[in-house]
């Protein structure tokens, strides 16, 4: 595991855009997972500067999305579909054919979980994973609980997450109490990962990630598991871990 501590937004910007400028170098048809929240969103605006810039070319880039709230339509301006379009795919020549999200209206919930799997697999794989963190500690929609789901699944949101993102929605009552989310699996099948985390309300998760150790309270801490992972952070996201721990990381 790799930590960057950054002093500002634009340097987080930056460093994770290069990462992914770095992986379509590598492969011209790179398979791009990619993440919601506040968080990614100067890191997209970065991409779409150099795409305008002329210098990205996202026309042979795949992608997909770590997950979706379940049901809510596409074409809801809450959902993650219309986040990444307005955030992302709007703004750059993806051919939209190739960018994946979550069916937030699948009929059959569990066999569009496994034709996830089944598109993960078919484009090879993904290349690398960017992820945003929640201040519990989740990963995706993969709560913290007893046990975790290997796999893409429809699961519940703690009343904590539907809490964290009433802001987005007109009040918390709107806010879709289940998604479908990849699995820890599936994230960790990732060949690189890119975890971002800003702001002191990540402190707490960011501190239990670092420490190395691995509990389900904490679906981010078993990001140890992976070999090629890099956090992404501000200051703030690091307050909360001691010296020696950052030190193991300098
Ligand atoms: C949501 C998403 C996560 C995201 C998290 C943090 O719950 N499912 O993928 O990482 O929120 O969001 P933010 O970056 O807005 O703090």
């Amino acid at each position: 595991m790799r930590l960057i501590v950054c002093d500002s937004q634009k340097d987080i910007a930056n460093f994770g855009a290069n990462m992914i400028a770095e992986v379509m170098a590598s492969k011209k048809d790179a398979v791009l997972g990619l993440a919601t929240g506040s968080t990614p969103i100067p890191m997209y605006a970065e991409l779409v500067r150099r795409y305008e810039a002329g210098e990205l070319d996202f026309s042979t880039v795949r992608s997909v999305n770590l997950d979706e709230y379940y049901p809510l339509a596409p074409d809801n301006d809450q959902s993650y579909r219309y986040f990444m379009n307005h955030q992302l795919f709007d703004h750059i020549n993806i051919d939209k054919n190739n960018t994946n999200v979550p069916d937030g209206l699948a009929q059959d919930p569990s066999a569009a979980c496994a034709a996830y799997e089944q598109l993960i697999r078919e484009l090879g794989g993904i290349d690398i994973q960017v992820l945003g963190i929640g201040g519990n500690g989740h990963i995706g929609f993969n709560e913290p609980a007893e046990t975790l789901d290997p796999l893409t699944h429809l699961t519940d949101l703690t009343e904590d997450t539907i809490r964290a993102n009433a802001r987005f929605f007109a009040s918390e009552a709107d806010v879709p109490r289940h998604a479908l989310t990849m699995g820890i699996g599936t994230i960790l099948s990732a060949r690189r990962i890119l975890l971002i985390a800003t702001g002191a309300a990540k402190a707490k998760a960011i501190a239990t990630v670092l420490s190395g150790k691995l509990t389900t309270s904490c679906p981010a801490s078993l990001l140890n598991l992976h070999e090629d992972v890099t956090i992404l952070c501000d200051c703030d996201a690091v307050s909360l871990c001691d010296e020696k721990t950052l030190a193991a990381f300098a």
